[in-house]
């Protein structure tokens, strides 16, 4: 009777989560995060709205509740080596945080699609913001999967490259990286996140309570 009740989707998402740690108090990274600390003078927020506004759009676009949380994990991990996957506005927040808070942080964003790697240049110029560390994915792999990023986000392409790509971005969280995965409110996405965290025996932590948005949108952060 309640598999008729319930959606397929919400059962899977269900299910999922019990694999998760929930609670905020839980992350040990994220105990005492505050978005309102994040950007007091809404600075952030001025040029999120023009990123959205002027390049892409809300919706393609990483949630500002995301950039919030993505900020306070490069603040507190303080990275060597810091990677987002899926360029846009999260390429913008890493060098911003490499320019005001760590300039020997080295920063890398990849997209596998030359044209928005174009407009997330054009964009980080417009911020007087440096643009190298701009990659094609099969590139950067090419030069640099030997090295383990700090911190990485994965917001890449769309749902089959997210699934595509996950065993390998969770390969490195072996070795000691923070990452933050987006768009976890797709049941197929968190279907491959969960299996490869499990094969893994890495811990997952489900961050619908700091990066819910207006879309539904929700992101997970795996740690060794
Ligand atoms: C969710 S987007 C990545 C967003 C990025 N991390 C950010 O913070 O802006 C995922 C992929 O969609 C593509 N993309 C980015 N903006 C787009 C747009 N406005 N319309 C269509 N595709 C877009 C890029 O190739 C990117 O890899």
């Amino acid at each position: 009777m309640l598999r008729r009740v319930v959606p397929y989707r919400w059962r899977v998402l269900r299910a999922n989560r019990r694999e998760l740690h929930t609670s905020y108090r839980e992350n040990p990274l994220l105990r005492g995060y505050s978005p309102s600390n994040m950007d007091a003078d809404r600075t952030l927020h001025a040029a999120y709205e023009d990123y959205v506004h002027t390049v892409s759009s809300p919706r393609a676009t990483m949630s500002f509740e995301l950039a919030c949380v993505l900020l306070h994990t490069l603040q507190t991990v303080k990275p060597r080596v810091a990677l987002d996957l899926g360029s846009g506005f999260s390429s913008y927040l890493l060098r911003r945080y490499q320019a005001d808070c760590d300039p020997s942080c080295m920063v890398y964003s990849c997209d596998d699609d030359l044209g928005w790697l174009g407009r997330t240049a054009a964009f980080l110029r417009t911020k007087a913001l440096p643009v190298d560390g701009l990659l094609l994915w099969e590139q950067y792999l090419a030069r640099h999967e030997s090295v383990v990023p700090g911190v990485l986000l994965h917001d890449l392409g769309h749902s089959a490259t997210r699934i595509r790509e996950v065993g390998r971005v969770l390969q490195w969280c072996q070795q000691g990286t923070v990452v933050l995965l987006d768009d976890m409110h797709k049941p197929v996405v968190q279907r491959a996140a969960v299996a490869e965290i499990r094969r893994r025996g890495l811990r997952g932590y489900d961050l619908a309570w700091a990066t819910l948005d207006v879309y539904g949108r929700f992101s997970w952060m795996v740690m060794p």
